[in-house]
């Protein structure tokens, strides 16, 4: 077995045991902890007690290996691999009762730094929705057993697209304003509510784009790697790595339509 396998199988066991904790929690009733910087932006008991499971499980198997959490922090390890962990993407849809929410945990080299480092494994367990989405680097994307791949999406009009809007409300005039730009490329547009998912349903053909500016690194360091590993394009705009400023995932072609229309 090669690395990038061993630590997907990890990540895999992992988010399996997080993601039924998750659902276990949701099923016994959630309350918000803490709303954080903004009334959108919260987080349950449920967020920190996953990601302290996550935290420790690897720390047990993999001491040397750094952390990067959404709830937690980062922690820099002696080897060359850092853990990028959401416990739960799509905590509104979590406290709501949607069941659209993932545990997203993902296994990148190089410096603990979203600008360079490479993502090797990824893996979004959507337990509401019963569905893993896989992916290891040169091997490919997986739901389940299933191989994923991109729906090429080919002409000027016609995409179900996806996207998602900042907590911030400061940001809101700017999103609709993107989203707006974008519409004549699209059939219909979908919110999910959780990135790692929107990014797996790229990779899954179930979208045929998704972009969104505001993300962080927790949100997509996983499911980029899945779309990626399903023939997709995932970045930001101009070439550049995908960051808070824009992140764009679709088949190669239609996200070169997007990168224009945003830039419009
Ligand atoms: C959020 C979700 C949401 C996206 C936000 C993310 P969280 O993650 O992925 O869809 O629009 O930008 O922050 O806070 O639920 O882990």
């Amino acid at each position: 077995m090669s690395l990038e396998t061993d630590l997907l199988a990890l990540a895999v066991d992992i988010a399996c045991e997080a993601g039924q904790l998750a659902h276990r929690r949701r099923s016994e009733g959630v309350a918000i902890a803490a709303t954080k910087s903004a009334l959108a932006d919260i987080v349950t008991e449920a967020d920190r007690e996953v990601e302290e499971l996550i935290r420790a499980r690897l720390a047990a198997e993999r001491p040397d290996d750094g952390f990067l959490g959404e709830e937690s922090g980062a922690e820099r390890g002696t080897s060359d691999i850092t853990w990028v962990v959401d416990p739960i993407d799509g905590t509104v849809n979590y406290a709501y009762g949607i069941p659209v929410y993932a545990v997203s945990i993902a296994a990148v080299t190089g410096e603990p730094d979203p600008e360079s480092w490479d993502a090797v494994a990824g893996a979004v367990f959507a337990p509401g929705l019963g569905e893993m989405f896989t992916a290891a680097r040169g091997e490919g994307a997986l739901l389940g057993r299933e191989r994923l791949r991109v729906h090429d999406h080919d002409g000027p009009t016609g995409a179900l697209v996806a996207t998602g809007f900042g907590y911030d409300p400061a940001t809101h005039e700017g999103d609709l304003a993107r989203l707006a730009r974008v519409m004549p490329l699209a059939r219909d547009v979908r919110r999910l509510g959780a990135a790692s998912v929107d990014l797996s349903y790229v990779a899954a053909g179930r979208l045929d784009a998704y972009f969104e500016r505001g993300l962080n690194p927790w949100d997509h360091a996983a499911g980029g790697l899945i779309v990626q590993e399903a023939g997709g394009r995932f970045g930001g705009p101009g070439g550049r790595r995908p960051s808070t400023t824009m992140t764009i995932a679709a088949a190669p072609a239609l996200f070169q339509q997007i990168e224009r229309a945003l830039a419009r």
